[in-house]
């Protein structure tokens, strides 16, 4: 997928995509992963995700990456929240309490834009990108991460040959194989999701796999 596809995707506001709710899973797994108070979470590709303001909540800071502007200022917009802006050569920072969404290129920014991470909760960032491009995103996280750091993976698997992504389907061992090199990896959870997913089922897919993940940088 290019900068432009989804670029215009949030023109055309098609974001299917976007939770109304706080995802169940961040909810349930999140405390596992034993972070202190005031941890910086990494969420890369966040879009305009409800769940930043879940985290925050908790006590977290929070650093969303975000390619749309449109994404980014409804983020606060939508929420009622009034962020300082700020204009870097090759993104903005939005910054609102403890959450500041950096938007711009997720590929481009380095360490130094991004500042100390302490976690990082990926859900449809990954299963967000063609087969490619996975391996950069891998990579590019891992050397975000400082060893120890933990973070929760949400991903898709359904037979992909039924339904062109995105969301795409990364299975099982594709994850092994992304991460096998920079992260431990321990399955969570499996969920059967079809029947919650209608707009899966209408475009042909017979059966959709929600799993959960914990990853640690090795
Ligand atoms: C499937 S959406 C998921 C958004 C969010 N994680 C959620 O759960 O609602 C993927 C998002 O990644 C953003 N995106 C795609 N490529 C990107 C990139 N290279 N850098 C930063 N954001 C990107 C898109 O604009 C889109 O908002």
């Amino acid at each position: 997928m290019d900068r432009q596809f989804w670029l215009e995707r949030w023109e055309a506001r098609q974001t299917g995509f976007h939770q109304q709710q706080v995802n169940s899973y961040l909810q349930r797994y999140w405390p596992t992963l034993g972070l202190k108070p005031g941890s910086r979470v990494l969420v890369p590709l966040c879009g305009k995700s409800l769940d930043m303001l879940w985290l925050e909540a908790q006590g977290y800071r929070v650093v969303g990456i975000e390619l749309s502007r449109i994404a980014a200022e409804s983020f606060f917009t939508e929420n009622g929240l009034i962020p300082e802006i700020r204009e870097e050569k090759h993104y903005t920072c939005f910054v609102h309490k403890k959450t500041e969404l950096i938007c711009g290129d997720f590929f481009r920014l380095t360490a130094e834009d991004i500042g100390q991470i302490d976690a990082f909760y990926d859900r449809a960032a990954l299963i967000a990108l063609p087969p490619g491009q996975r391996p950069a995103y891998a990579t590019r996280l891992a050397q975000l991460l400082p060893s120890g750091t933990p973070g929760l993976l949400i991903t898709l698997d359904y037979k992909q040959h039924e339904m062109n992504g995105p969301p795409f389907a990364v299975p099982h061992s594709e994850v092994l194989e992304l991460f096998e090199s920079s992260c431990a990896v321990e399955h969570l959870f499996h969920y059967d999701a079809l029947k919650d997913n209608l707009r899966f089922s209408e475009r042909g897919v017979t059966g959709l796999g929600e799993h959960s993940y914990c990853l640690k940088r090795i």
